[in-house]
C-alpha cells in the first residue's frame, strides 16, 4: 500500500471484530513503530499494552466508559518519559559511534545540554514529551493500519485516573490511548466516507501567516 493511500483509507474505528491480536504481529508492529522520529533521537515514548480483558475494563473506566476501549483487541496507553535525558547516554554514544558527532567533546556537550533540561520548568519538558510521544502514536497508527489493523487514537481519558489505575508514577505522562484491532466492516473504509478536511488552500501558508477567516 502506498503512503497515499493508507493516509486516504485510515479511518478511526470503534467496533472490532473478536479475532485477537497476537504476540508476533504486536512484535511486528512494534518493530516498525521503534522507526518513529523525535527531537535528539530521544526517545520519551512508553507503550502500556492492554490485552486482558479486565485490564481494558478498568482503562475504559478512565476513559469516560468509551466502548472501544473494551471492544478492541487492544488497548495502548501511549506514554511519555518526563525526563529528557533518560536515554541521552546511549543515544548520543550511538551518535559518535556511527559519526554522527565528530568526535567525544561534542558528545559531551550534547549530553550535558540536554541534561541540562531537566532544571527547565515542568511545563515545558510535559510539550516535550507529548510532541515527541504524539508523534510515536502517530507512527503506531498508519504502521497498524499498512499491516490491515484498525485504530482509533483517544484523548478521551482522565491522566490522573490512569495514572492511578495503572501505577504510573510521576516521571511520565499519559500522553494518549491507542486502541487496536481488526475493524468490522462497516466501522471502517469504503463504508466509512473520509470525513471532512479543511483544504490546503487554507491552512497552508506561504511565507506570511494570515488565519483563514471563517
Ligand atoms: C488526538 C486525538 C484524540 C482523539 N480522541 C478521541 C476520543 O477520545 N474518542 C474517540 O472516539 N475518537 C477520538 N479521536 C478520533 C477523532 O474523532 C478522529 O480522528 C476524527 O474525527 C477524524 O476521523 P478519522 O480519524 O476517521 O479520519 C481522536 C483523534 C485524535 C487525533
Amino acid at each position: 500500500m502506498r503512503f497515499h493511500e493508507l493516509v486516504e483509507a485510515r479511518r478511526s474505528v470503534r467496533e472490532y471484530t473478536d479475532e485477537p491480536l497476537d504476540d508476533e504481529t504486536l512484535t511486528e508492529l512494534f518493530d516498525r513503530v521503534k522507526y518513529t522520529p523525535t527531537g535528539y533521537n530521544l526517545q520519551p515514548q512508553e507503550f502500556l499494552v492492554l490485552r486482558e480483558d479486565d485490564r481494558q475494563a478498568l482503562l475504559r473506566e478512565c476513559a469516560y466508559n468509551q466502548e472501544q476501549v473494551t471492544d478492541a483487541a487492544a488497548a495502548v496507553v501511549v506514554l511519555g518519559n518526563l525526563d529528557p535525558a533518560a536515554h541521552a547516554d546511549r543515544v548520543f554514544d550511538d551518535w559518535l559511534d556511527k559519526d554522527y558527532v565528530p568526535n567525544e567533546e561534542v558528545r559531551d556537550g550534547l549530553a550535558s545540554n540536554v541534561e541540562g533540561w531537566r532544571e527547565q520548568p515542568a511545563e515545558e519538558n510535559r510539550v516535550w514529551t507529548v510532541r515527541n510521544s504524539s508523534l510515536a502514536a502517530m507512527t503506531l497508527i498508519y504502521a497498524a493500519w499498512e499491516m490491515g489493523i484498525a485504530s482509533c487514537p483517544m484523548e478521551g481519558f482522565d491522566a490522573e485516573a490512569v495514572r492511578d489505575e495503572f501505577d504510573i508514577d510521576d516521571g511520565y505522562e499519559p500522553v494518549m490511548i491507542v486502541t487496536l484491532g481488526y475493524a468490522e466492516a462497516e466501522a471502517s473504509s469504503p463504508s466509512k466516507p473520509a470525513k471532512f478536511r479543511r483544504p490546503p488552500a487554507e491552512n497552508v501558508h506561504e511565507e506570511v501567516f494570515v488565519p483563514h477567516a471563517e
